[in-house]
């Protein structure tokens, strides 16, 4: 495959990652309103890279949520965090504070996909950053599909998963039984495919993840559990990883089909907080 480490669509200036997973996007000013071409050509670019960054972003919160519009319809399905009470489509992503630690995105995975259909893409804005650690990362599950064996890929395309909200224990908040409770009872375990084409490429990536899926019907539980520490060691390679150091006023979009991510927590007790926005 050719690449080009840098290019420029109109004004935008685009530089790579690494060649098929994340890109640097300049040139753009996400306080202004964006025009409706310019919001296609993002959406293009982000469907070709996966996850893209614009740096030099100082977003307020209402700015933040108008730059996640430019790629889908804010969502909130996260009953497990918080919202900034002005904007309920903002949810805030909290750790440090108080020993609070949100176990959820140190584990693999594409957010929400315990409900149909899961979210398209998330934005996220380091609104308050440790000094040191909490990078976020990246997997593309097109290349980790890519890598596999074709008979072994024509076999998982048949199977189907099933992906819970609580699938690992990480939505559970010490000393909020009903909360989770009501949580388990409104989102009952959902069939997913192992293996689902990206909507707008086309492309086959590995969908099932380390958080959400609890197991693939229709085998033995050794097949099952086999077949996910299999895709799992995949999606977890760094060759096909990128990982992002947070600086301040930072805006990052990720398709979150071509995608799974994880947030690293090496941060011990600093506050770390990020605003983010799940799109449809
Ligand atoms: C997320 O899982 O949406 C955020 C990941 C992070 O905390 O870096």
């Amino acid at each position: 495959m050719s690449f080009a480490l840098a290019e420029r669509v109109d004004e935008l200036a685009i530089e790579l990652f690494t060649p098929t997973l994340g890109a640097t996007v300049s040139g753009i000013d996400l306080r202004q309103p964006v025009a409706e071409d310019t919001a296609a050509r993002l959406r293009q670019i982000l469907y070709a890279h996966g996850v893209l960054f614009f740096r030099n972003q100082q977003l307020t919160s209402e700015q933040f949520l108008a730059s996640a519009r430019i790629f889908g319809e804010p969502l909130r399905h996260n009953p497990y965090l918080p919202s900034l009470p002005e904007h309920s489509g903002v949810e805030i992503i909290e750790s440090g504070t108080g020993g609070r630690r949100i176990l959820a995105n140190e584990t693999w995975h594409s957010d929400v996909t315990w409900v149909k259909p899961a979210p398209h893409a998330t934005a996220l804005f380091g609104a308050d950053l440790p000094l040191f650690g909490g990078d976020t990362t990246w997997t593309n599950a097109a290349d980790a599909y890519d890598a596999l064996d074709p008979r072994l890929a024509a076999y998982l395309e048949s199977l189907t998963a099933v992906n819970f909200v609580d699938a690992n224990g990480h939505a559970r908040v010490p000393g909020q039984d009903e909360y989770l409770n009501n949580l388990r009872a409104n989102h009952p375990p959902i069939d997913v495919p192992v293996i689902a084409p990206h909507p707008v490429t086309g492309r086959k990536t590995i969908f099932v993840t380390e958080l959400h899926t609890t197991y693939i019907k229709g085998v033995s539980r050794v097949t099952s559990e086999s077949l996910l520490r299999l895709l799992f060691g995949l999606l977890a390679e760094p060759v096909r990883q990128v990982r992002f150091t947070w600086e301040p006023n930072t805006f990052v979009v990720w398709d979150n089909r071509l995608t799974q991510h994880r947030g690293i927590h090496d941060y011990g007790e600093q506050r770390r907080i990020l605003w983010r926005a799940t799109l449809a």
